[in-house]
């Protein structure tokens, strides 16, 4: 991809008015050669079934983190929450919340852990190990965090 001309197409669409029609052609030509899912090998990367794309349009605008306005949207995701814990098997105290990606779990999977070490554990400056495989969000968290960590090769196993 050319950063450089990447860069000046981003400007482009902040100064100059376009139809939808033009915009899209432009994405076409943009983006036409990017992988497609067919193409990628990775439990992350499908396509979304239309009914899912259709639901994420439609309420796009719901913001979970404010229960007053939607409180029907909070209640969903406890059952979600409370449906995926079966699946789990949590304990009995479990909690949890739902996030829009890969990178925003991984931070709060480790930014809950970090405090949970802290307060139940007194562990102030502990260490964090990751598999070498593990995504690389998870070293920007272990940043963000301030968290020290090891990156530990695996075996074939
Ligand atoms: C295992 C894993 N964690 C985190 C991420 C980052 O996800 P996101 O792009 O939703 O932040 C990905 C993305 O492919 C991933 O495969």
């Amino acid at each position: 991809m050319n950063e450089i001309n990447l860069g000046a197409r981003k400007m482009s669409y902040l100064k100059e008015e376009k139809t939808t029609a033009d915009l899209f052609k432009e994405l076409r030509v943009l983006l036409g050669e990017e992988a497609s899912y067919n193409q990628v090998l990775s439990s992350m990367c499908t396509l979304p079934p239309d009914i899912a794309r259709e639901i994420a349009s439609k309420y796009a605008a719901i913001n979970l983190g404010d229960p007053g306005l939607f409180p029907q949207t909070v209640q969903l995701e406890k059952d979600v929450l409370d449906h995926l814990s079966k699946l789990v098997n949590a304990p009995v105290n479990w909690s949890g919340t739902i996030t829009s990606g890969g990178s925003e779990s991984n931070l709060i999977g480790c930014w809950v852990a970090r405090n949970w070490s802290r307060k139940v554990k007194g562990i102030n400056s502990g260490k964090i190990i990751f598999p070498k495989s593990a995504h690389v969000s998870f070293e920007k968290a272990a940043d963000i965090l301030n968290l020290n960590s090891d990156w530990v090769s695996l075996t074939e196993n």
